[in-house]
């Protein structure tokens, strides 16, 4: 028995060992993925996107994932590594930008895989993602990025609805590859409309009772409460899905949280984002050497492409994707996302829907 305990507590400091050594890697400034890529506006754009950070994939695989959902398997050359939670920004034959979680196998080193399902009444991405990404379409992306990467925990519970099994896929891939307990729940309309069910499946195993596979048309909607209730203490718990999952499960944690910690991606704009009175502004791009007037009708991101910039990218408008994030040097921001944490609002803001709180603002752009 003591024996026993010797290996169990040598194996315990080995984990947390690795662990530390992996954070230690990753904030060092030699690590290949800053949060954000450089600003890539107001140094001018090519089509080949030399010198934005974007980069030509080629579509080499194409699978019906799931009814509705394509993934597609995209290869390049000196790809950048990515972790859990990673985002490309595909930029579109139409010129419109969206992102993709990535739910490959981060080892793979030439290829990235996405999947994408087809959003009938969307803004378009998805369906040119269907009908016009096929084998050997070469396709512009930039990134990968991380807005939600899958800090060190005991313990984790996922929590995914339909095409949000994306980013989550990877993290528990890796949470199982590091012996980290975990659980997912996964809800979708239907089996069939529920992406990489047979991996989740095998992923399993033989502890079966650590996937919750929950098909609206056969079992209702998940237990939410019950899941939360059920956590280990202080777990993280990430999920990905719908607006409305994600708001209940915001909801419930307050009245089920033992130290639970949530973590959540969105790919829409929270229903109650932030909002004000807006008045008209100016701001100074210091690097490009102009001043852009922006009216209390439009967003700092019209203004400056209107006015200064036509190739700033951009892609949601609503605040939640990221894209066009920039540096402030000067001015007083009147934040309007949900998306940067404290520490990026202390030097960025996102233009297409923060303004300035009074005076102008000075960009580093
Ligand atoms: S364009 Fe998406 S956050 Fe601004």
């Amino acid at each position: 028995m003591p024996r026993m305990r010797t290996f169990v507590i040598a194996g315990a400091a080995l984990l947390v060992a690795r662990r530390t050594l992996r954070r230690r890697v990753k904030q060092s400034p030699l690590w290949p993925m800053p949060a954000l890529d450089e600003p890539v506006s107001g140094r001018g754009r090519d089509a080949a996107g030399q010198g934005s950070g974007v980069r030509q994939l080629t579509v080499v695989e194409r699978t019906a994932e799931a009814e509705g959902v394509v993934r597609l398997r995209l290869a390049g050359a000196e790809l950048p590594a990515w972790e859990p939670g990673a985002h490309l920004d595909l930029v579109l034959p139409s010129g419109a930008v969206r992102q993709y979680s990535l739910c490959g196998d981060p080892a793979t080193p030439d290829a990235y895989t996405i999947a994408t399902r087809l959003i009938e009444d969307g803004r378009g991405g998805s369906r040119e993602v269907h009908e016009l990404l096929h084998e050997g379409t070469v396709v512009q992306a930039r990134g990968p990025r991380n807005r939600f990467p899958l800090h060190d925990s005991h313990a984790y519970v996922f929590i995914a609805g339909g095409i949000g099994i994306t980013p989550i896929l990877p993290m528990v891939r890796q949470a199982e590859r590091e012996g980290v307990p975990w659980q997912l729940v996964y809800g979708g309309r239907s089996r069939a409309s529920m992406p990489f069910l047979a991996e989740i499946e095998k992923l399993a195993g033989a502890g079966a009772d650590r996937v919750t596979l929950v098909a609206e048309d056969e079992d209702g909607r998940p237990d939410l409460a019950a899941v939360l209730a059920g956590a280990p203490p202080h777990a993280a718990v990430y999920c990905c899905g719908p607006e409305p999952l994600m708001a209940a499960v915001e909801a419930l944690l307050p009245a089920v949280s033992e130290g639970l910690t949530l973590h959540t991606e969105r790919f829409a704009p929270v229903a109650d984002a932030p909002s004000g009175e807006n008045a008209p502004f100016e701001v100074e791009l210091r690097r490009t050497g102009r001043t852009v007037a922006v009216a209390a009708d439009t967003s700092v991101l019209r203004a400056i492409r209107d006015q200064a910039l036509p190739d700033l990218p951009y892609s949601c408008e609503q605040g939640f994707c990221g894209t066009c994030q920039q540096r402030v040097l000067s001015g007083e921001v009147d934040h309007r996302d949900e998306l940067l944490t404290d520490a990026e609002r202390a030097d960025s803001l996102l233009i297409c829907v923060s303004r300035a709180r009074s005076g102008g603002l000075v960009l580093d752009l």
